[in-house]
């Protein structure tokens, strides 16, 4: 290794205390049964998140911004120049665990929280964000908060977003109060690095600590509703039926068939069908679903994006129906920048961590932040790959190590001396 972080980090660790007894009191903000929470995006559910949160960033003295999407920023005002950034989201899924994105933002605050503990003179400002609306449980896309945030989608498009049950983005976001003023797109970070669970079963299977994500997944969603006719069970010969549910279920199993034959980083989910009108007796006059695809190579992607497609087209004539799609969500894959997966590496090394290069099967914030500055991601492991999912677990020595590492990459990146060039050679 050509370059050595150690002389400005030696010693340095967090307060583990403190950054359990955070999570620990965000996770009885609308707890769910197993331990997990429910604070969908802009419910007043993510609100009493939020304010909790924002109540932390008070505490600490942060200069506080919310911008016109929601997003929330605490800035440590010191040193100069762009603020090394860190962040991720509070909002949850309905079956959220209590550490998808709530690990990362606490974490941020531990590290600031360390360093003015510390009283480290740190040449470069700290910030840490919670972005709004990274799920998409609730609004498309996800990481909507983070790409408006970087300018990949305008403020009033985004507030115009509609949910799945009918309320539109920017009324919710005023409903809740954070519908702010910052202007999007917001501050370019020096560098940005966000610390996540990994949700899947690699670094665990593996006996890895620390994940250095190299990237983030292409992801591709879309709503399809299926146009049948309603009719009785009883009576309609097999022969005769334009079932909309049968039709949502042949599009489920191919694509599993689709992702078990492409192989590789292929993955591909029904997560969500509505039928109508959804009773006992009676064929279903309509379904409305979700296909969630995803692969790293975006040709590979694009490949099972026309394939669905096609087969879409052959099913609707072959069943007399009408198939309709609407793209929610596009983005490609993403790389991190590969000074900022070393950093990961040689900062988990020299700490004693094991460490693994891997992509990112789930989408982030970072992603989004990618688009503007020198990004990266710290993994770390996931009990049994399980996330989305209120039995979501990772162990607090797992949570301690990865927390660390942020500590010293974001201290070894506010250091003028210590460009992101000299990291790369
Ligand atoms: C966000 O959690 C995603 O769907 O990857
Ligand atoms: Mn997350
Ligand atoms: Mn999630």
């Amino acid at each position: 290794m050509s370059f050595d972080l150690s002389p400005l980090t030696e010693g340095l660790s967090i307060n583990a205390e403190r950054l359990m007894s955070r999570i620990d009191e965000l996770a009885q903000v609308c707890p769910i049964d197993g331990g997990g929470n429910c604070r969908l995006a802009l419910t007043t559910q993510d609100k009493l998140g939020r304010d909790l949160v924002m109540s932390w960033m008070q505490d600490l003295g942060l200069s506080i911004k919310i911008d016109t999407i929601g997003n929330v920023t605490g800035t440590w005002d010191v040193g100069s120049g762009a603020p090394v950034m860190t962040g991720s989201h509070i909002d949850t899924v309905r079956t959220g665990g209590r550490f998808d994105g709530n690990y990362g933002v606490l974490a941020g605050l531990e590290v600031i929280e360390t360093c003015q503990t510390l009283g480290l003179k740190l040449e470069r400002p700290l910030a840490v964000t919670f972005f709004t609306n990274e799920e998409g449980a609730r609004f498309a896309p996800d990481m909507l908060g983070s790409l408006v945030y970087v300018g990949g989608m305008q403020t009033e498009v985004a507030l115009d977003v509609i949910a799945i049950d009918g309320a539109r983005l920017g009324d919710e976001l005023v409903s809740i109060g954070y519908n702010g003023s910052m202007p999007c797109p917001g501050v370019i970070p020096h560098a940005f690095i966000e610390l996540h669970i990994e949700q899947g079963p690699l670094l665990e299977s593996q006996g890895f600590v620390i994940g250095a994500v190299t990237g983030v997944q292409g992801i591709s969603w879309q709503e399809v509703v299926i146009d049948g006719q309603s009719n009785h069970a009883g009576t309609t010969p097999m022969s005769l039926r334009h079932d909309a549910a049968y039709i949502a279920a042949r599009i489920t199993v191919f694509l599993r068939e689709l992702a078990l034959r492409f192989g590789g980083n292929q993955v591909c989910t029904v997560g969500k069908i509505d039928l109508f009108p959804n009773l006992v007796n009676v064929l279903a006059a309509k379904a409305t679903m979700t296909l969630d695809v995803r692969n790293t190579d975006d040709e590979l992607l694009q490949q099972a994006e026309k394939e669905i497609s096609q087969f879409l087209q052959v099913l609707a004539a072959e069943e007399s129906v009408t198939v309709t799609s609407r793209q929610l969500v596009r983005f490609d894959p993403v790389v991190f920048d590969e000074r900022v997966i070393k950093m990961v590496e040689t900062i988990s090394q020299q700490n004693g961590h094991s460490v693994q290069r891997m992509p990112s099967g789930a989408g982030h914030d970072a992603q989004m932040l990618a688009r503007v500055c020198p990004s990266g991601m710290i993994f770390v492991p996931s009990v049994k790959g399980i996330s989305h999912n209120a039995a979501e677990f990772t162990h607090t020595s797992d949570l301690i190590a990865g927390a660390n590492v942020l500590l010293h990459a974001m201290v070894a990146l506010t250091n003028h001396k210590f460009t992101l060039l000299e990291a790369a050679s």
